[in-house]
């Protein structure tokens, strides 16, 4: 079999409408924009409303990175959700998505490794695009954090966000895609990062209840310290396993989860600032959403073109970490496959035929679509 890779042909975002700002935030616990912006370089971020629920904000995500990508829910092998904040501990949000996105009878499922959640989706991705088993995968990273915050403490309120961001990729023989990949976990950090009440450790009672057991809690420094020892190095190792050098990346796309930490990994590797995408200014930490959004803006932003290789790196409670170079592909190399009517034309017995001239003429038909969309998107 020749090499398979998952080129990325589809991307989308979506944020809630409400801001609430660093000013909203001084008004409701001990704190200062200054504070915020020096420590953090969060200014505003943004909340759900009452009523809206992670799927939604998936889902919205979602169906644009379809669109974009030209290609039907229906039409996927496997959608990959990562979330740490879904809607129910069970049943897992990947079915709810792919319910609501009409993928009929699409295996989904929900990949939980903290922020760094989505890159753990695309390195799994890629190995059911290269291994042969699916041709197109969905990959979302989405969360309502704000749910699980106490915004009476000052120590985390100021930093998270919420939001969803997902890709398309689609198998190629061109190298494109996840080029690599470094995933790690150190456990023995669970505490400086954790939501302690709502699982089986902790079932909610009244008890955890008046304990606040339900609101994330967060040892800043140690995560902090943790974050600035391990990203420059998670991210070094995965342009060398691309078997590029730093001068090879176009842009750094890194978790928006402050920007010294940012900062900190990109001066590691050599990355002068101009190749360092940051939007936490306006989101703040969306945990396992903030590296699809600001690819998605990125992109919007023309600052990331088809053919550019990518940095991604992201750290969180775990402890996890995970660095991957990308290389990102276009709309107008997705194919529309359209398998309901390729299974129809088995049936016939010009079938074959038919079926090749099918699908080269949708494959045209499909470029030039998304040709067209990709120009106007521009
Ligand atoms: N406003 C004003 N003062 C504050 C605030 C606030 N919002 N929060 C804390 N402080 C105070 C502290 O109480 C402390 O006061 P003290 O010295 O009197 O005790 C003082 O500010 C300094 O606190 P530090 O913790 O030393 O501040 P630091 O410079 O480390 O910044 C921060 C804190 C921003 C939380 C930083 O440690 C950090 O970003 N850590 C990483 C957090 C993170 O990224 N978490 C998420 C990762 S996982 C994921 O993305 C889901």
């Amino acid at each position: 079999m020749s090499p398979r890779y998952g080129n990325i042909v589809g991307w989308g975002k979506y944020v809630p409408e409400r801001v609430l700002t660093n000013a909203d935030l001084e008004r409701m616990v001990d704190t200062s924009d200054e504070w915020i912006v020096s420590r953090t370089g969060i200014r505003e971020r943004r909340i759900v409303s009452e009523g809206e629920t992670t799927s939604q904000l998936a889902v919205k995500a979602s169906l644009q990175a379809l669109e974009v990508a030209g290609v039907r829910a229906r039409d996927l092998g496997l959608i990959i959700v990562a979330s740490s904040s879904p809607d129910y501990l069970t049943p897992p949000i990947s079915s709810q998505v792919q319910h609501a996105l009409g993928a009929k009878d699409v295996g989904a499922f929900t990949l939980v490794a903290g922020c760094p959640g989505f890159v753990y989706g695309l390195a799994t991705a890629q190995q059911f695009i290269a291994s042969g088993a699916c041709d197109t995968i969905l990959v979302v990273g989405v969360e309502i954090i704000s749910r699980f915050i106490d915004y009476t403490d000052r120590s985390t309120c100021v930093l998270f966000g919420d939001g969803a961001g997902a890709v398309v990729l689609q198998v190629s023989d061109q190298p494109s895609g996840v080029l690599s990949f470094v995933l790690g976990s150190d456990g023995s950090g669970a505490q400086h990062l954790i939501l302690p009440g709502g699982g089986t450790s902790a079932p909610p009672t009244h008890e955890t209840i008046e304990a606040g057991l339900q609101f994330l809690r967060m040892d800043g420094k140690q995560v902090f310290r943790f974050a600035t020892r391990i990203l420059g190095k998670a991210l070094k190792r995965a342009i060398q396993q691309a078997g590029l050098t730093t001068d090879d990346i176009d842009l750094f796309i890194p978790h928006q989860a402050n920007r010294r930490i940012i900062e900190s990994a990109a001066r590691y590797v050599g990355l002068p600032e101009k190749k360092v995408f940051i939007n936490i200014d306006r989101y703040g930490n969306t945990s396992a959403a903030s590296i699809p959004i600001a690819l998605t803006e990125a992109i919007e932003q023309g600052r990331a073109r088809p053919g550019d290789t990518l940095a991604f790196v992201a750290f969180g409670a775990g402890l996890t970490w995970a660095a991957s170079v990308v290389k990102l592909g276009s709309p107008a190399e997705a194919v529309p496959v359209d398998r309901a009517w390729l299974k129809r034309l088995a049936w016939n017995p010009l079938g074959a035929v038919g079926a090749g001239l099918g699908r080269a003429l949708g494959a045209i038909s499909g470029s030039v679509a998304r040709l067209v969309g990709w120009v106007r998107q521009g």
